[in-house]
């Protein structure tokens, strides 16, 4: 039955993209691409003309300096910064083609399709089960044994539920920082989306809690698409597939993560991943 309903969910969004004349010309292999994106937070200039192109099933990694505009780049991707007063965006950040920023664009429907997961795990106030089911009844998903199906589903694959199988009905608060961050994952996972934006997401977890989150990462590939922002060089060259780095809101240099490691372009993204500025 959960299968059905995903199936019904899935037919009806593939329905609203094809009906949709604002399709702009694209590959396939590309699930987000920005084209020509700008931003200011009044007049300051965040980011610099940014043309990249996010591969499916691909971990993206974003790295630069402190205040390069890494998470202004992630907000871009599914309009958090819409309601930052005095932020104003100018280009295009097409999702499977479509412009997110064109008026016909479903601001809701595209936030179920591009999930994000923050530096500080942000668990609600409620249990573990009501946070994964919370997405889902949202979207109007009602049926006890369906939202039961889901729960175990998203736990497992967030690799949670042999931790909290017997304490779903326990308030998510009383779990560590890492099991909170992995529920934030299920969650996120519950309305089955398309992409994870994830901001520094092992920033706040000890090195234990880490690993589980890289390693998760790694599965979710498979079935996802991750853009990921991160601080840790290390992690960067141990999780991703394609790495960005970015400087003053430019981008400097995009491509293979064993090619921006071992053999950078630019002089600039030398500097920083040896650690000469940053
Ligand atoms: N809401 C805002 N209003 C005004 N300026 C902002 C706002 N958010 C970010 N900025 C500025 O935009 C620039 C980019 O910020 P951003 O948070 O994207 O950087 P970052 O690369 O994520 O940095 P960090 O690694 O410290 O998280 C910075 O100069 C920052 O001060
Ligand atoms: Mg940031």
């Amino acid at each position: 039955m959960v299968k059905n309903l995903l199936i019904k969910n899935k037919s009806k969004y593939k329905q609203q993209i094809e009906n949709n004349e604002h399709i702009k010309e694209h590959s396939d292999d590309f699930v987000i691409e920005c084209r020509n994106l700008n931003l200011w937070y009044d007049e300051f200039q965040a980011l610099k003309n940014i043309n990249m192109k996010y591969r499916k099933n691909k971990v993206t990694a974003i790295i630069g300096p402190s205040g390069c505009g890494k998470s202004t780049l992630l907000r871009c991707f599914n309009r958090m910064n819409d309601v930052i007063e005095d932020c104003r965006i100018e280009g295009e950040v097409l999702f499977n083609g479509r412009n997110l920023y064109d008026n016909s664009a479903d601001i809701r429907l595209n936030r179920k399709k591009i999930g994000m997961i923050f530096q500080k795990p942000n668990p609600f106030p409620m249990s573990i089960y009501d946070n994964i089911t919370y997405g889902p009844k949202i979207h109007k998903i009602i049926e006890d044994d369906i939202l039961e199906k889901i729960s175990e589903k998203c736990l497992k694959r967030a690799v949670l539920w042999d931790e909290v199988v017997d304490r779903l009905d326990d308030s998510a608060m009383g779990l560590s920082g890492g099991q909170q961050q992995r529920l934030c994952i299920a969650r996120a996972l519950a309305v089955e989306p398309e992409v994870l934006l994830m901001d520094e997401p092992t920033a706040s977890l000890d090195p234990i809690a880490t690993q589980k989150i890289e390693d998760l990462i790694l599965q979710l590939k498979e079935e996802w698409t991750v853009i990921i922002v991160t601080h840790n060089m290390q992690q960067a060259a141990r999780i991703s597939d394609n790495t960005a780095f970015m400087y003053l809101g430019e981008m400097i240099e995009y491509g293979e993560t064993t090619q921006i490691f071992e053999n950078p372009q630019e002089k600039l993204t030398e500097n920083y991943i040896t650690g000469r500025f940053g």
